[in-house]
């Protein structure tokens, strides 16, 4: 048994996205947005869930945050719904939406707790989908005008900005198979998509900067795709599949973010599925934009290899890469069928800061799904989801392990504060440290949000 110590500006928190909990969809002058068409479109969502109620959390955000205050978080990191902001995704604000967060970030700032404001947590308004969404250019140029009227009117007070979270998931799994809103299954808008949310955000950090206090820590948030050998594959075949995933899975972000270009072998790997026309001279200077930490959403790990049989351009998540097949890895498992591997969220950390040793990092999100059960004993209602606790221990354990190798990594935000609108698992994965009984709303904290308050109390861990 060891006692671990994070240092005190290290950061614990947790996070939330607007779809997931919000609710109040017609509320404030809120315009649609792609999950509210995608939700209501009958297939797309597990058992037919939207998030028109959710967690409610529109109405009792003020109870929310006592709760978050009551476990001592230190950050909270939530996002903006852009249509609340922008009902028809351009023009003028809606005071109504900015009037909503200004509220959620005073009650935040009087409990001392930081938020962390995400402007873009994939509810595009329907409104600039039906324009073209982000395979259209245009998008990259409203987001700009999106993320200027909120920090307009929040910057003086949200210190932390994050601008995307996971483009990956809205490029390749909103345009490319669809899973996602708004559900186009088409390669080559998917990487259009992509690039033009790293527009966008190339857009949007200098108007940050000029709109926010000077102090402002600006960010965008990734999921890269951390990978691991298959025993049964050759080496040079595994070596390979490992590149194209980091290709179209996390370089064609970090390399223009960071780099300011995209890699030759991106762009050959992909140029069977688009000519990349939408690439403008100067776009790469553009997205390549100083930024104060990246912000890393880690989960899980997979197995990639090369299917036997090359075929023909298959619509997916991974244009141009035909052939590859990714291999689910040893358990144990958490509810979503992830893996656990918590070695790997040290690696990544490791290998990010060995890469980019100028960026220091935020772990944005990490969790884990498990089938809660609610034990009610003398009126008292728990959750003992010790393998929440178990997973977070050994993440945090591996967060910790990346510090003393000399990672900059600034803190750890637990996904989620609630149980919540998993995607197109609607509410059927429960992510929560704290749990939402989704008939009565009643929120019971769970033992693992025991855990994260204890964790925040005494700076400790103990491990094996
Ligand atoms: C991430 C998303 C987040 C949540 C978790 C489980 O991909 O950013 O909204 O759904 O996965």
């Amino acid at each position: 048994m060891a006692t671990l110590r994070f240092p005190s500006s290290f950061v614990i928190g947790s996070a939330t996205a607007s779809y997931q909990i919000e609710g109040g969809v017609h509320e404030g002058g809120r315009g649609p947005s792609i999950w509210d068409t995608f939700s209501h479109t009958p297939g797309r969502v597990e058992n037919g869930d939207t998030g028109d109620v959710a967690d409610d959390h529109y109405h009792r955000w003020q109870d929310d945050l006592d709760l978050m205050s009551e476990l001592g978080l230190q950050a909270y990191r939530f996002s903006i719904a852009w249509p609340r902001i922008q009902p028809t995704g351009a023009g003028a604000p809606n005071q109504t939406g900015l009037d909503f967060y200004r509220g959620l970030v005073d009650g935040l700032l009087a409990r001392g707790i930081a938020p962390v404001a995400t402007l873009y947590h994939w509810d595009l308004p329907q409104a600039l989908e039906d324009a073209g969404g982000w395979p259209e250019r245009d998008t990259a140029l409203r987001f700009a005008e999106y993320a200027a009227h909120v920090v307009e009117a929040l910057g003086d007070r949200v210190h932390t900005w994050t601008t995307f979270n996971e483009p990956w998931c809205a490029a390749f799994l909103g345009y490319g198979n669809g899973m996602h809103a708004p559900g186009r299954a088409d390669g080559a808008a998917a990487l259009a998509a992509a690039h033009h949310m790293n527009l966008a955000h190339g857009l949007a950090v200098p108007e940050i900067r000029r709109l926010a206090d000077p102090s402002a820590q600006v960010s965008i948030t990734l999921n890269l795709h951390p990978t691991r050998e298959l025993p049964s594959t050759p080496a040079d075949e595994s070596a390979e599949a490992r590149r194209r995933v980091s290709a179209v899975g996390d370089r064609i972000f970090l390399s223009p973010l960071l780099r300011g270009h995209y890699d030759a072998d991106l762009l050959d790997d992909t140029s069977g599925v688009t000519d990349w026309s939408f690439l403008h001279a100067g776009d790469e200077q553009l997205i390549h934009q100083p930024i104060d930490f990246l912000g890393v959403n880690y989960y899980s790990t997979s197995g990639v290899r090369f299917a036997a049989a090359s075929g023909p351009e298959r619509v997916g998540a991974w244009p141009g890469d035909p052939a590859l097949e990714f291999v689910r890895l040893p358990g144990p498992y958490t509810d979503m069928g992830w893996n656990i591997d918590p070695g790997a969220l040290e690696e990544l950390l490791v290998s990010l800061h060995d890469q980019y040793p100028d960026v220091p990092l935020m772990i944005t999100e990490n969790g884990a799904a498990f089938p809660d059960v609610v034990e009610r004993a003398d009126g008292v209602a728990r959750v003992e989801d010790s393998d929440r606790v178990d997973y977070l221990r050994a993440h945090f354990a591996a967060a910790h392990r990346a510090i003393e190798r000399g990672v900059d990594l600034r803190g750890y935000l637990v996904w989620s504060f609630l149980d919540n609108f998993e995607w197109s698992f609607g509410f059927s994965k429960r992510f929560g440290i704290v749990r939402v009984d989704y008939d009565s709303q009643e929120r019971i904290v769970k033992d693992s949000g025991r855990f994260v308050q204890r964790l925040i109390e005494t700076r400790t861990l103990d491990v094996d």
